[in-house]
Protein backbone atom coordinates (compact mmCIF):
# COMPACT_ATOMS: atom_id res chain seq x y z
CA UNK A 1 0.00 0.00 0.00
CA UNK A 2 1.59 2.97 -1.17
CA UNK A 3 -0.56 5.89 0.06
CA UNK A 4 -0.17 7.81 -3.34
CA UNK A 5 -3.03 8.89 -5.66
CA UNK A 6 -2.31 7.12 -8.80
CA UNK A 7 -3.54 4.91 -11.22
CA UNK A 8 -1.86 2.28 -12.89
CA UNK A 9 -3.27 -0.25 -15.95
CA UNK A 10 -6.28 -2.91 -14.63
CA UNK A 11 -4.95 -6.72 -13.65
CA UNK A 12 -8.47 -8.19 -12.55
CA UNK A 13 -9.64 -10.95 -14.79
CA UNK A 14 -13.17 -11.01 -14.02
CA UNK A 15 -15.29 -7.75 -15.03
CA UNK A 16 -18.35 -6.52 -12.72
CA UNK A 17 -19.53 -4.47 -15.54
CA UNK A 18 -20.61 -7.14 -17.10
CA UNK A 19 -18.14 -8.33 -20.19
CA UNK A 20 -17.53 -11.51 -18.83
CA UNK A 21 -19.75 -13.85 -20.56
CA UNK A 22 -19.55 -16.93 -17.85
CA UNK A 23 -21.45 -13.73 -15.47
CA UNK A 24 -19.21 -11.56 -13.29
CA UNK A 25 -19.18 -12.49 -9.32
CA UNK A 26 -21.48 -9.79 -7.90
CA UNK A 27 -20.06 -7.47 -5.68
CA UNK A 28 -21.03 -7.36 -2.06
CA UNK A 29 -22.03 -4.17 -0.29
CA UNK A 30 -21.70 -3.72 3.26
CA UNK A 31 -23.84 -0.91 5.22
CA UNK A 32 -26.03 -0.42 2.02
CA UNK A 33 -28.47 1.35 4.33
CA UNK A 34 -25.81 4.26 5.25
CA UNK A 35 -24.86 7.29 3.63
CA UNK A 36 -22.54 5.28 1.53
CA UNK A 37 -23.82 2.24 1.04
CA UNK A 38 -27.32 3.55 -0.02
CA UNK A 39 -25.62 5.34 -3.03
CA UNK A 40 -23.21 3.00 -3.88
CA UNK A 41 -25.92 0.17 -4.30
CA UNK A 42 -27.87 2.22 -6.17
CA UNK A 43 -25.18 3.37 -8.64
CA UNK A 44 -23.81 0.00 -9.26
CA UNK A 45 -27.73 -1.39 -9.40
CA UNK A 46 -28.03 0.93 -12.63
CA UNK A 47 -25.09 0.18 -13.91
CA UNK A 48 -26.12 -3.32 -14.16
CA UNK A 49 -23.24 -4.52 -12.07
CA UNK A 50 -24.52 -7.96 -10.09
CA UNK A 51 -25.11 -6.50 -6.07
CA UNK A 52 -25.59 -8.12 -2.95
CA UNK A 53 -26.81 -5.96 0.07
CA UNK A 54 -25.30 -7.54 3.32
CA UNK A 55 -27.76 -6.29 5.72
CA UNK A 56 -28.13 -7.01 9.26
CA UNK A 57 -32.18 -7.14 8.62
CA UNK A 58 -33.79 -7.94 5.22
CA UNK A 59 -37.18 -6.79 6.47
CA UNK A 60 -35.57 -3.13 6.88
CA UNK A 61 -34.10 -3.06 3.31
CA UNK A 62 -36.66 -2.70 0.81
CA UNK A 63 -33.85 -2.11 -2.76
CA UNK A 64 -34.66 -4.24 -5.86
CA UNK A 65 -31.14 -5.64 -5.39
CA UNK A 66 -30.36 -9.62 -3.75
CA UNK A 67 -29.93 -8.83 0.08
CA UNK A 68 -28.47 -11.91 2.40
CA UNK A 69 -28.26 -11.62 6.52
CA UNK A 70 -24.94 -9.55 7.48
CA UNK A 71 -23.75 -8.76 10.74
CA UNK A 72 -20.14 -8.70 11.63
CA UNK A 73 -20.85 -9.07 15.40
CA UNK A 74 -22.10 -12.71 14.02
CA UNK A 75 -19.33 -14.74 12.10
CA UNK A 76 -21.94 -17.47 11.69
CA UNK A 77 -23.50 -15.32 8.63
CA UNK A 78 -20.33 -14.64 6.68
CA UNK A 79 -20.23 -17.91 5.19
CA UNK A 80 -23.48 -17.17 3.46
CA UNK A 81 -22.85 -13.53 2.61
CA UNK A 82 -19.82 -14.14 0.62
CA UNK A 83 -20.66 -17.32 -1.16
CA UNK A 84 -19.67 -16.89 -4.99
CA UNK A 85 -18.83 -12.74 -4.68
CA UNK A 86 -15.75 -11.63 -6.05
CA UNK A 87 -15.36 -8.25 -4.79
CA UNK A 88 -16.82 -6.37 -1.13
CA UNK A 89 -17.26 -2.73 -0.96
CA UNK A 90 -16.48 -2.83 3.31
CA UNK A 91 -17.30 -0.35 5.62
CA UNK A 92 -16.89 -0.15 9.86
CA UNK A 93 -20.28 0.69 11.38
CA UNK A 94 -19.61 3.29 14.16
CA UNK A 95 -20.55 1.44 16.81
CA UNK A 96 -17.91 -1.20 16.14
CA UNK A 97 -14.66 0.07 17.64
CA UNK A 98 -13.39 -3.37 18.52
CA UNK A 99 -12.26 -4.20 14.81
CA UNK A 100 -9.77 -6.91 15.57
CA UNK A 101 -13.11 -8.89 16.76
CA UNK A 102 -15.28 -8.45 14.44
CA UNK A 103 -13.95 -6.73 11.02
CA UNK A 104 -10.91 -9.34 11.53
CA UNK A 105 -12.80 -12.48 10.90
CA UNK A 106 -14.85 -11.16 8.41
CA UNK A 107 -11.64 -10.40 5.98
CA UNK A 108 -10.19 -13.66 6.89
CA UNK A 109 -13.79 -14.90 5.43
CA UNK A 110 -13.70 -13.26 2.46
CA UNK A 111 -10.33 -14.59 1.63
CA UNK A 112 -11.29 -18.12 2.69
CA UNK A 113 -14.84 -17.64 0.56
CA UNK A 114 -12.01 -16.71 -3.03
CA UNK A 115 -13.01 -12.48 -2.63
CA UNK A 116 -10.40 -11.22 -4.87
CA UNK A 117 -10.82 -7.24 -3.75
CA UNK A 118 -12.08 -5.50 -0.77
CA UNK A 119 -12.70 -1.95 -1.37
CA UNK A 120 -12.40 -0.25 2.13
CA UNK A 121 -14.16 2.65 3.90
CA UNK A 122 -11.32 4.46 6.20
CA UNK A 123 -10.70 8.02 6.94
CA UNK A 124 -9.10 10.92 6.07
CA UNK A 125 -5.91 11.35 8.32
CA UNK A 126 -6.29 7.71 9.71
CA UNK A 127 -3.70 6.86 11.92
CA UNK A 128 -3.17 4.22 14.70
CA UNK A 129 -5.68 5.71 17.58
CA UNK A 130 -8.19 5.15 15.11
CA UNK A 131 -10.24 1.62 14.10
CA UNK A 132 -10.08 1.78 10.55
CA UNK A 133 -6.32 1.82 11.15
CA UNK A 134 -6.55 -1.72 12.05
CA UNK A 135 -9.11 -2.49 9.51
CA UNK A 136 -6.23 -1.56 7.12
CA UNK A 137 -3.16 -3.62 8.35
CA UNK A 138 -5.63 -6.35 8.11
CA UNK A 139 -6.34 -5.91 4.75
CA UNK A 140 -2.74 -5.31 3.85
CA UNK A 141 -1.69 -8.46 5.46
CA UNK A 142 -4.24 -10.38 4.07
CA UNK A 143 -3.85 -12.30 0.42
CA UNK A 144 -6.90 -10.03 -0.51
CA UNK A 145 -6.16 -6.70 -3.45
CA UNK A 146 -7.42 -3.80 -1.51
CA UNK A 147 -7.88 -0.36 -1.92
CA UNK A 148 -8.79 2.49 0.73
CA UNK A 149 -10.87 5.40 0.43
CA UNK A 150 -9.91 8.17 3.14
CA UNK A 151 -12.74 10.82 2.86
CA UNK A 152 -13.09 14.10 4.77
CA UNK A 153 -16.19 14.87 7.32
CA UNK A 154 -18.88 14.05 5.45
CA UNK A 155 -21.53 16.67 4.29
CA UNK A 156 -24.29 13.82 5.18
CA UNK A 157 -23.86 14.68 8.85
CA UNK A 158 -25.54 18.13 8.56
CA UNK A 159 -28.74 15.92 7.25
CA UNK A 160 -28.13 13.00 10.21
CA UNK A 161 -25.94 14.51 13.92
CA UNK A 162 -27.01 18.02 12.75
CA UNK A 163 -30.10 17.96 11.62
CA UNK A 164 -32.57 18.88 14.73
CA UNK A 165 -30.39 21.52 15.54
CA UNK A 166 -30.65 23.08 12.29
CA UNK A 167 -34.50 22.53 11.32
CA UNK A 168 -35.59 22.93 15.06
CA UNK A 169 -33.89 25.42 15.91
CA UNK A 170 -31.88 27.55 13.12
CA UNK A 171 -28.32 26.51 14.21
CA UNK A 172 -24.96 24.55 14.35
CA UNK A 173 -23.95 23.48 17.53
CA UNK A 174 -20.68 21.93 17.02
CA UNK A 175 -17.38 22.96 19.36
CA UNK A 176 -14.71 23.55 16.28
CA UNK A 177 -14.37 27.10 16.78
CA UNK A 178 -12.91 28.77 13.24
CA UNK A 179 -11.63 25.69 11.65
CA UNK A 180 -12.04 24.81 8.32
CA UNK A 181 -13.29 21.53 7.18
CA UNK A 182 -13.56 19.77 3.58
CA UNK A 183 -16.91 18.50 3.49
CA UNK A 184 -17.27 15.49 1.12
CA UNK A 185 -20.78 14.37 -0.58
CA UNK A 186 -20.83 10.71 0.45
CA UNK A 187 -22.60 10.64 -3.08
CA UNK A 188 -19.00 11.40 -4.44
CA UNK A 189 -17.17 8.82 -2.05
CA UNK A 190 -19.67 6.20 -3.61
CA UNK A 191 -19.03 6.91 -7.13
CA UNK A 192 -15.65 6.30 -6.38
CA UNK A 193 -16.49 3.04 -4.88
CA UNK A 194 -18.20 2.04 -7.61
CA UNK A 195 -15.31 3.71 -10.05
CA UNK A 196 -12.51 1.17 -8.02
CA UNK A 197 -15.15 -2.22 -8.00
CA UNK A 198 -15.16 -1.75 -11.60
CA UNK A 199 -11.80 -1.97 -12.51
CA UNK A 200 -9.87 -3.41 -8.88
CA UNK A 201 -6.83 -4.11 -10.43
CA UNK A 202 -6.20 -0.63 -11.55
CA UNK A 203 -6.55 1.04 -7.84
CA UNK A 204 -5.04 -2.30 -5.76
CA UNK A 205 -2.40 -0.74 -3.49
CA UNK A 206 -4.06 1.96 -3.67
CA UNK A 207 -5.21 4.62 -0.46
CA UNK A 208 -7.05 7.70 -1.72
CA UNK A 209 -7.94 10.67 0.39
CA UNK A 210 -11.00 12.14 -1.20
CA UNK A 211 -12.29 15.38 0.15
CA UNK A 212 -14.66 18.25 -1.23
CA UNK A 213 -13.61 20.94 -3.68
CA UNK A 214 -13.35 23.36 -0.83
CA UNK A 215 -12.77 23.82 3.07
CA UNK A 216 -15.16 25.96 4.68
CA UNK A 217 -15.78 26.93 8.31
CA UNK A 218 -18.77 26.70 10.22
CA UNK A 219 -19.99 30.47 9.47
CA UNK A 220 -19.45 29.87 6.09
CA UNK A 221 -21.97 26.36 5.71
CA UNK A 222 -24.68 28.80 8.46
CA UNK A 223 -24.53 31.05 5.68
CA UNK A 224 -24.78 28.71 2.71
CA UNK A 225 -28.16 27.20 4.75
CA UNK A 226 -29.70 30.55 5.30
CA UNK A 227 -29.74 31.50 1.60
CA UNK A 228 -30.96 28.09 0.87
CA UNK A 229 -33.59 27.46 3.40
CA UNK A 230 -34.67 31.25 3.09
CA UNK A 231 -34.92 31.90 6.86
CA UNK A 232 -31.38 33.29 9.24
CA UNK A 233 -29.21 29.85 10.52
CA UNK A 234 -26.59 30.72 13.06
CA UNK A 235 -23.62 29.36 14.10
CA UNK A 236 -23.33 28.76 17.69
CA UNK A 237 -20.20 27.58 18.71
CA UNK A 238 -19.76 25.14 21.90
CA UNK A 239 -16.81 24.59 23.92
CA UNK A 240 -15.44 20.76 24.13
CA UNK A 241 -16.56 20.84 27.75
CA UNK A 242 -19.55 22.32 27.08
CA UNK A 243 -20.68 20.31 24.25
CA UNK A 244 -19.65 16.92 25.87
CA UNK A 245 -22.02 17.69 28.75
CA UNK A 246 -24.69 18.30 26.41
CA UNK A 247 -24.24 15.11 24.06
CA UNK A 248 -24.21 13.19 27.31
CA UNK A 249 -27.47 15.16 29.33
CA UNK A 250 -29.21 14.24 25.56
CA UNK A 251 -28.50 10.14 26.74
CA UNK A 252 -25.86 9.82 23.89
CA UNK A 253 -23.49 7.01 24.64
CA UNK A 254 -20.16 8.28 25.67
CA UNK A 255 -18.53 6.07 23.26
CA UNK A 256 -20.27 8.22 20.48
CA UNK A 257 -19.89 11.71 22.65
CA UNK A 258 -16.34 10.67 22.61
CA UNK A 259 -15.52 10.71 18.90
CA UNK A 260 -17.52 13.58 18.21
CA UNK A 261 -15.67 15.55 20.53
CA UNK A 262 -12.24 13.88 18.78
CA UNK A 263 -14.27 15.04 15.19
CA UNK A 264 -14.53 18.04 16.27
CA UNK A 265 -11.16 19.11 17.41
CA UNK A 266 -9.48 17.77 15.03
CA UNK A 267 -11.80 20.28 12.75
CA UNK A 268 -10.84 23.06 15.84
CA UNK A 269 -6.87 22.31 15.27
CA UNK A 270 -7.37 23.09 11.27
CA UNK A 271 -6.59 19.24 10.68
CA UNK A 272 -9.85 18.98 8.73
CA UNK A 273 -9.14 21.44 6.23
CA UNK A 274 -6.94 19.09 3.51
CA UNK A 275 -8.16 19.40 -0.03
CA UNK A 276 -7.30 16.97 -2.49
CA UNK A 277 -8.24 17.00 -6.28
CA UNK A 278 -8.46 12.73 -6.34
CA UNK A 279 -11.96 12.99 -6.49
CA UNK A 280 -12.16 15.42 -9.71
CA UNK A 281 -9.15 13.00 -11.00
CA UNK A 282 -11.44 9.78 -10.73
CA UNK A 283 -14.64 11.15 -11.68
CA UNK A 284 -13.92 12.55 -14.20
CA UNK A 285 -15.11 15.96 -13.00
CA UNK A 286 -15.17 17.96 -10.26
CA UNK A 287 -16.29 17.06 -6.16
CA UNK A 288 -19.77 18.08 -5.26
CA UNK A 289 -19.80 21.82 -3.88
CA UNK A 290 -21.43 21.64 -0.49
CA UNK A 291 -23.97 24.48 -2.19
CA UNK A 292 -25.06 21.47 -4.66
CA UNK A 293 -25.44 19.15 -1.55
CA UNK A 294 -27.33 21.55 0.68
CA UNK A 295 -29.64 22.47 -2.67
CA UNK A 296 -30.47 18.72 -3.12
CA UNK A 297 -31.10 18.47 0.00
CA UNK A 298 -32.94 21.21 1.27
CA UNK A 299 -36.18 19.04 2.38
CA UNK A 300 -34.40 17.76 5.49
CA UNK A 301 -34.12 21.29 7.32
CA UNK A 302 -37.01 22.93 6.18
CA UNK A 303 -39.05 23.59 9.23
CA UNK A 304 -42.34 21.36 9.64
CA UNK A 305 -46.09 22.91 10.93
CA UNK A 306 -47.91 21.34 13.75
CA UNK A 307 -48.37 18.11 11.52
CA UNK A 308 -45.37 17.40 10.84
CA UNK A 309 -45.09 18.59 7.12
CA UNK A 310 -42.65 20.83 5.84
CA UNK A 311 -43.77 24.33 6.48
CA UNK A 312 -42.14 26.00 3.91
CA UNK A 313 -39.32 29.13 3.18
CA UNK A 314 -39.09 31.61 5.42
CA UNK A 315 -40.34 30.00 8.38
CA UNK A 316 -38.27 31.47 11.51
N1 LIG B 1 -19.36 10.58 9.12
C1 LIG B 1 -18.22 11.03 8.60
O1 LIG B 1 -18.02 12.25 8.46
C2 LIG B 1 -17.17 10.05 8.14
C3 LIG B 1 -16.05 10.52 7.45
C4 LIG B 1 -15.08 9.60 7.03
C5 LIG B 1 -15.26 8.23 7.31
N2 LIG B 1 -16.38 7.82 7.99
C6 LIG B 1 -16.54 6.39 8.28
O2 LIG B 1 -17.61 5.88 7.50
C7 LIG B 1 -18.16 4.75 8.19
C8 LIG B 1 -19.67 4.92 8.25
O3 LIG B 1 -20.18 4.85 6.93
P1 LIG B 1 -21.65 5.35 6.60
O4 LIG B 1 -21.77 6.78 7.05
O5 LIG B 1 -21.93 4.99 5.19
O6 LIG B 1 -22.52 4.42 7.56
P2 LIG B 1 -23.76 4.83 8.47
O7 LIG B 1 -24.64 5.77 7.70
O8 LIG B 1 -23.21 5.25 9.80
O9 LIG B 1 -24.52 3.46 8.60
C9 LIG B 1 -23.98 2.37 9.31
C10 LIG B 1 -24.23 1.09 8.51
O10 LIG B 1 -23.63 -0.01 9.21
C11 LIG B 1 -24.59 -1.05 9.31
N3 LIG B 1 -24.30 -1.85 10.49
C12 LIG B 1 -24.36 -1.43 11.77
N4 LIG B 1 -23.98 -2.42 12.59
C13 LIG B 1 -23.68 -3.49 11.81
C14 LIG B 1 -23.23 -4.82 12.07
N5 LIG B 1 -23.02 -5.26 13.32
N6 LIG B 1 -23.02 -5.64 11.03
C15 LIG B 1 -23.24 -5.23 9.76
N7 LIG B 1 -23.67 -3.98 9.44
C16 LIG B 1 -23.87 -3.12 10.47
C17 LIG B 1 -25.92 -0.32 9.39
O11 LIG B 1 -26.94 -1.20 9.05
P3 LIG B 1 -28.37 -1.26 9.81
O12 LIG B 1 -29.35 -0.73 8.81
O13 LIG B 1 -28.54 -2.70 10.09
O14 LIG B 1 -28.27 -0.44 11.06
C18 LIG B 1 -25.71 0.79 8.35
O15 LIG B 1 -25.93 0.29 7.04
C19 LIG B 1 -17.53 4.73 9.58
O16 LIG B 1 -16.51 3.77 9.65
C20 LIG B 1 -16.99 6.13 9.71
O17 LIG B 1 -15.91 6.22 10.61
C21 LIG B 1 -17.35 8.69 8.39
Amino acid sequence: MTGSDTTGSDTTGSDPTGSDPTGPAPVLVTGPTGTVGGPLVELLAARGVPVVAGVRDPARFAESVESRVLDFERPETFPAALRGIGRVFLMRPPAISDTKRYLRPFIEAAERHGVEHVVFLSLMGVNRVMPHWQVEQDLRASGLGSTFLRPSFFAQNLQTAYRSDIRDHSAIRVPSGRGRTSFIDTRDVAAVAAIVLAAPGRHAGQAYTLTGPAALDYHQVASMLSAELGRPVGYEPRSLLGYRRELLAQGLPSAYVTVQLLINLIARVGLAAGVTDTVERLLGRPATPLATYLHDLRHCWEKLDPAGRPAGPGVG
